[in-house]
Formats: C-alpha cells, sequence, structure tokens
C-alpha cells in the first residue's frame, strides 16, 4: 500500500487524487482543465471521507492498489471520459456511482468471499445504500459495473456505462503496472 493508506486526512486524499490525475492525463494526452479538476475535487470530497469508506483503505483492490484508491481512481477516470467524450453525464451521479462501485467492505483475496466477482457489486450497493442517500440512478451504476458479469445485471444510463468501463481500464492498469 502507498502512503495515503497511513493517513486519514483529506489533504492526503486529494494529495493522491492529483497523483493519478497526472498520470491518467498523461496516458490520455490531454489536459484536465483546473477548473473541471476542482470540481472533480468538491464532488469526491463529499463522499470519501465518510468513516465506511476509509475503511477501504486497509483491503487490498488488485496489485499493491488498495480499494480506496481503485474507487478514486474509477471515480477519476470516469469524470476525465465524460468530459473526453462529451457525453454530458450528470456528474454527481457518475462520481459518486464510480467512488462507490466496489462499496463491498472486505478483503475480495479472503477464501471465504466465494462468488465475488458476481455477487460484489450487489453487496456494494446494499452498503452503499446504508451509508448514502442514493438515487436509482447511482444504485444502477454500482450494482451493474461488472457487464456482462452477468449479462442480465446491465446498465441503465450512460454513466453507468462509461464507470463500467473506465473499471475495467483501471484494474486492467493497475494489475499490469502497480504490482
Ligand atoms: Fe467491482
Ligand atoms: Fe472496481
Amino acid at each position: 500500500m502507498d502512503r495515503i493508506d497511513n493517513s486519514t486526512s483529506l489533504d492526503s486524499t486529494i494529495s493522491y487524487m492529483e497523483d493519478t490525475a497526472h498520470f491518467m492525463n498523461y496516458a490520455q494526452g490531454s489536459t484536465i482543465a483546473a477548473e473541471d479538476r476542482e470540481r472533480f475535487r468538491e464532488l469526491i470530497s463529499q463522499i470519501c471521507q465518510n468513516e465506511n469508506a476509509l475503511r477501504m483503505k486497509g483491503f487490498r483492490q488488485h496489485g499493491s492498489v488498495s480499494t480506496y484508491q481503485h474507487c478514486i481512481r474509477v471515480a477519476w477516470r470516469s469524470f476525465c471520459l465524460n468530459l473526453q467524450l462529451h457525453a454530458g453525464s450528470d456528474e454527481c451521479a457518475l462520481v459518486r456511482g464510480a467512488f462507490l462501485h466496489d462499496y463491498y467492505l472486505y478483503d475480495w483475496h479472503n477464501a471465504e468471499n466465494k462468488g465475488h466477482a458476481t455477487n460484489h457489486p450487489c453487496i456494494a450497493e446494499q452498503n452503499a445504500a446504508i451509508d448514502f442517500d442514493l438515487s436509482d440512478k447511482e444504485r444502477n451504476i454500482i450494482a451493474a459495473h461488472m457487464w456482462p458479469l452477468p449479462l442480465t445485471r446491465i446498465s441503465t444510463s450512460r454513466e453507468g456505462w462509461i464507470v463500467c468501463l473506465a473499471d475495467k481500464l483501471c484494474s486492467l492498469y493497475e494489475t499490469l503496472f502497480l504490482r
């Protein structure tokens, strides 16, 4: 785990997002405007300091990346994709759904968590609905993010499709390069 797992301060979280932002800008060959970056910071700051959300710092996701870091990365990548594709998504629902998409609150490497790949979106949705006042769209973003696993649990919004894509891109990157 890297440095943010040793701290629960907002500053350390923001600092991590800035580091992630730097990579994402480089990888996508474009620059996200300062006002867009600040809007993302405001949106994610509203949920990333929640007590249970901070617990995700203690769970490993891919390689050396915590679930918390992964969720911030997916939220940022979703935010950037929406801008770059001119998709016109509801940014609040997009960032909230993206950050909470893996809010299952356990270590999936634990052998007790059989069926994790299929089941965890529903567990994340249920957990998030307890801690946050979620819209139906936000619930669907979380529940459908693993599509096509299963084929029948499908996104019903553009925000959901963006998070579905961003999660796969970030997971591949983390697995290959952040071990
Ligand atoms: Fe997931
Ligand atoms: Fe994920």
